[in-house]
């Protein structure tokens, strides 16, 4: 019975167990079949809404209402708000940008006040967001002295210039803050090395002389003829900035003047042969205007994301060129900075070298430095170590960078003012007669410069009413306060120039042109309203040698030569020129 019915038992629990695979199984298929149903209906429902193009018009508008949504859902509940224009989704206000930086920053301080914000762009977040600041009184904290103050970079995290090798080398886009305050602290040693300053004194004479053997060569200072010559000063400037820096910095020759001369029709056969054959001319040539591409190339690997740099076929293109520009010019001034070593090394121990930059930076904290103290100090190893090949490299390109449109452009705007303030060019030449008596031809010493205080209020002046630099950039380390709105580490600020120089509650009578207003008391000029410079920790390094050039270009143009506007109507607007780049084609002058 037992074994029986235990047979039994087993027979109906195998029975249970087949029925309940055979229910499984069912359910499966079931639950297979309604997947299927599902996929199917979910396939024909995308071909549906795909091919049917209102509803996949329909399925990009949702997708474009969230998008917008979700983007003013983000600004209009930001954090510390402050006043600015309304973004849009993904060019924030760019499209207000251009074309005229300068004006669209104008209106805005009009619209929304000294202080307001705006957003540059952006895919899906509200980033590149900017800070404007157009009120001296606002500047303090960005405009520190303080190396450590809380706004040691220009630019936020940048791809771009990392990729430049520009973010840990150099002074202008470093954002390595100790390395930055050791290259800036050597090279304003260099700048401001009294030998350095009187070389560049005599080196302003000199190739004025050599400009001016080429205008008389191309016949403009032939009285004989009677006419009147054009010249355009901006073009012959630039040039005559780029062979003073070249010279400057490296101690060799750019040639850029005698290249420009030689663009020019009238010269006779021998001298366009020559120009042809001539090897060294194109080579320098060549290294001049890939200096320029290097400032582009900064510009467009700042400015252009990765994400655009590498889609857009174009911009592929522009990289991979500029990219080649660089490595052209990085082999060129590391085998210069070798074959300078070399010099170096070989002269005697007593041998006077010469006082260009290149050679300051290379012997700077080596035994062939005057100055160098030996030291075991830990603390102190940093501060005195030489450069290395590849910061010298970098602080030279900024520095040829930084000094040539700059300059250029500020003497050209200097002549523009001085031909439409004739009493001021008048008490202008009474200073240089004081100082260099009727010597048309007196040597300038780098004591006279120090004494040309009218000249310098001129070149002050005129700088105020038309910066050469529109903006200063100041990125903050940590969360900070202006102005009662609180900021987050990281924030960008962009400190407007133009509108600071002509503030109406910094300057009595802004628009009036009186340099005069620098002869009197300067000590009423509020804090930071002059920043044609910059201010604080970052300010402009080479200002001393910009103001010494300049001072200099003044005397000696002005001392021969009367100077006059071709087209004495001729607009030379700030909003119009601030974009561009290089000196303004408006200051074309007859000799
Ligand atoms: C009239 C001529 C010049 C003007 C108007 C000018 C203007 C400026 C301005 C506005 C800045 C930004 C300062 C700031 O952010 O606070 C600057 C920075 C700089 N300038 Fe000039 N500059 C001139 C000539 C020169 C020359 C001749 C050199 C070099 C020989 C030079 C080298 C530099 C360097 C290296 C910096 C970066 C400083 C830093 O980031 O620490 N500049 N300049």
């Amino acid at each position: 019975m037992i074994r029986a019915g235990g047979n039994l038992k087993r027979i109906s629990h195998l029975k249970e167990f087949k029925e309940s695979i055979i229910n499984f199984i069912v359910k499966i298929r079931l639950i297979m079949s309604k997947i299927k149903i599902m996929i199917f209906s979910i396939m024909t429902l995308i071909k549906e809404l795909i091919f049917d193009s209102s509803n996949f018009l329909y399925l990009i508008f949702i997708f474009v209402l969230t998008y917008i949504s979700q983007f003013y859902f983000r600004y209009f509940t930001r954090q510390h708000p402050i006043p600015g224009p309304i973004p849009f989704p993904l060019i924030g206000n760019f499209e207000t940008y251009r074309p005229n930086s300068s004006q669209w920053a104008k209106e805005l301080q009009r619209k929304y006040g000294d202080i307001f914000e705006v957003y540059l762009g952006g895919l899906f977040t509200l980033n590149n967001r900017q800070i404007w600041i157009s009120n001296a009184n606002l500047t303090n904290k960005l405009l520190s002295p303080y190396t450590n103050n809380n706004f040691p970079y220009r630019t936020t995290e940048n791809e771009g210039l990392d990729k430049m090798d520009m973010t840990s080398k150099g002074i202008v886009f470093n954002r390595n803050v100790d390395n930055w305050a050791y290259n800036r602290r050597i090279v304003a040693q260099v700048l401001m090395a009294p030998k350095f300053l009187k070389k560049a004194v005599k080196n302003t004479q000199e190739l004025f002389s050599e400009m001016e053997k080429y205008w008389e060569k191309l016949g403009y200072l032939n009285d004989a003829k009677g006419q009147e010559i054009e010249l355009n000063l901006a073009n012959w400037m630039t040039r005559f900035m780029t062979d003073s820096v070249f010279n400057l910095t490296t101690n060799t020759k750019s040639y850029a003047l005698l290249n420009y001369y030689h663009t020019f029709n009238n010269l006779n056969k021998d001298e366009k042969e020559s120009n042809n054959d001539h090897q060294l001319l194109k080579e320098s040539e060549k290294f001049v205007s890939y200096i320029r591409l290097h400032f582009v190339a900064c510009v467009f690997f700042k400015d252009t994301p990765k994400l655009l740099r590498t889609i857009v076929p174009a911009n592929r293109k522009k990289s991979r060129e500029l990219l080649d520009v660089v490595a052209w010019l990085n082999k060129k001034v590391l085998e210069l900075i070798k074959e300078r070593k070399k010099e170096i090394e070989k002269a005697e121990p007593d041998e006077e070298l010469s006082a260009d930059m290149l050679t300051l930076l290379l012997t700077i904290n080596t035994n062939r430095d005057p100055k160098y103290v030996k030291t075991t100090d830990e603390n102190k190893l940093i501060d005195v170590r030489p450069m290395s090949e590849d910061e010298v490299r970098e602080n030279v390109y900024e520095i040829m960078g930084g000094g040539i449109d700059t300059t250029a452009n500020t003497f050209c705007y200097v002549v523009y003012y001085l031909t439409h303030y004739p009493e001021v060019r008048q008490k202008m030449l009474q200073e240089i007669e004081k100082i260099f008596g009727k010597d048309t031809n007196r040597e300038i010493t780098y004591e006279d410069i120090n004494k040309l205080n009218y000249c310098g209020a001129i070149i002050k002046e005129v700088s105020r009413i038309m910066p050469t630099v529109s903006v200063l950039f100041r990125v903050s380390a940590k969360p900070d306060e202006i102005a009662d709105y609180k900021f987050p580490a990281n924030t960008q600020f962009m400190i407007n120039i133009p509108a600071i120089q002509m503030h109406p509650s910094h300057w009595n009578q802004p628009e009036k042109f009186d340099p005069d207003r620098f002869m009197n008391d300067e000590q009423q000029i509020p804090k930071n309203a002059l920043l044609y410079f910059g201010g604080g920790a970052r300010v402009c390094m080479g200002k001393q040698l910009a103001i010494l050039q300049l001072k200099a270009l003044m005397v000696l143009l002005y001392r021969k030569y009367d100077v006059e506007l071709v087209d004495m109507s001729g607009d030379c607007n700030l909003e119009k020129l601030l974009p561009h780049l290089g000196a303004s084609q408006l200051c074309r002058s007859p000799v």
